[in-house]
């Protein structure tokens, strides 16, 4: 009896020590320990031994039970224990690797540079607002002064969408809209996206922007316009930057003129930036035509203004020496990550 114990101990703890995997321990456990198991066999068969050996054998069957047991718990717990392990391993977050890169937004040049205009304004008083992008033929023109046989009405320039609407030509109709709210002074810039019947190259784009500017005030005189412009170029392309002021047309201002800022890359002397001349056409502007002033209700003997109009593309090209105005438009990221 004794031997045969012994034979199911080892034969027990070879199949453990053998075993690999935790469903296997458990049918190792009924296979010996279980009701229809090898060791309850063994106690089954108590009753053929004399009752003097009894006790010695069924105290010898409690300890082989208690040792394979022992053996068999302190193999599941190691097994358990590679388990997780294995598991806190394959899930391990190494925090010394480089993160993931997360690419959030970048500012678009054309919407830095309108920033930075609209900030300058804005600490001059002035508010920024917004006018349609689809507009009549009386905001785009009329209302501006310009009649109805002016060449800008031309389909070759202008893109008509069906009777008296178009895709405004310039910001200029926002000026009309502000006026016609009767409510003065105006002191206000309104930057936005404007349409031409152009063929796309380096300096052209069917699409592209403008910030128009208008104050209307009483006492309103030309040296205004001057003080104020000079002042924003100077901000804008730094503070030794002076300004020239050119005659010039435009149908909704009397007087009219072009304004120059001194080339902010060789500071006047002429260079290839510049075309060698020392100077760079930046905007136009004028005082606001006494007919402009009149159509939208204002009283030109009481009140009088300044207007002026500024493509944002051309003086972003400038600010940062881009020389195809494509590239404002392609969206490259590699290009567009420079700014
Ligand atoms: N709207 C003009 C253009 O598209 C620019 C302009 C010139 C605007 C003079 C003005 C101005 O307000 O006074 O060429």
């Amino acid at each position: 009896m004794k031997e045969k114990l012994e034979q199911i101990k080892a034969e027990a703890l070879k199949q453990i020590q053998n075993s690999n995997a935790l469903d296997k321990l458990n049918e190792i456990r009924v296979s010996y320990l279980g009701k229809k198991g090898e060791l309850t066999a063994v106690l089954k068969g108590m009753k053929d031994v004399a009752a003097e050996d009894r006790p010695k054998i069924g105290q010898l069957v409690n300890d082989t039970r208690q040792e394979i047991e022992a053996v068999l718990e302190e193999t599941k717990a190691k097994m358990e224990r590679a388990v997780l392990e294995a598991k806190m391993k394959s899930e391990a977050i190494d925090v010394t690797l480089p993160a993931e890169k997360n690419f959030i937004g970048h500012r678009h040049p054309d919407t830095i540079v309108q920033e930075e205009v609209e900030r300058i304004f804005i600490g001059m008083g002035y508010e920024v607002v917004e006018g349609p992008e689809v507009e009549t033929d009386y905001y785009n023109f009329e209302a501006l002064n310009i009649p109805a046989d002016h060449p800008a009405k031309d389909e070759q320039d202008t893109f008509f969408i069906n009777g008296d609407f178009l895709l405004r030509t310039q910001t200029s109709g926002t000026q009309v809209h502000e006026m016609e709210k009767g409510k003065l002074p105006i002191r206000m810039i309104a930057p936005g996206r404007v349409f031409r019947s152009d063929e796309v190259d380096a300096t052209h784009s069917p699409s592209f922007h403008q910030i128009e500017g208008l104050v209307i005030d009483r006492h309103i005189t030309f040296a205004d316009l001057k003080g104020t412009l000079a002042e924003f170029a100077r901000e804008l392309f730094g503070e030794n930057t002076k300004v020239k002021f050119r005659p010039h047309h435009f149908n909704f201002t009397e007087p009219s003129a072009e304004m120059d800022v001194s080339c902010f890359k060789c500071g006047g002397k002429g260079c290839r930036f510049c075309k060698g001349s020392g100077w760079i056409e930046i905007l136009g502007c004028g005082m606001v035509h006494p007919n402009v002033l009149t159509m939208s209700g204002i009283n030109p003997l009481e009140y009088s203004g300044f207007a002026f109009g500024m493509g944002l593309e051309r003086v972003t090209l400038l600010k940062y020496e881009i020389d195809d105005m494509r590239l404002l438009y392609e969206n490259d990221i590699r290009f567009l990550k420079q700014f």
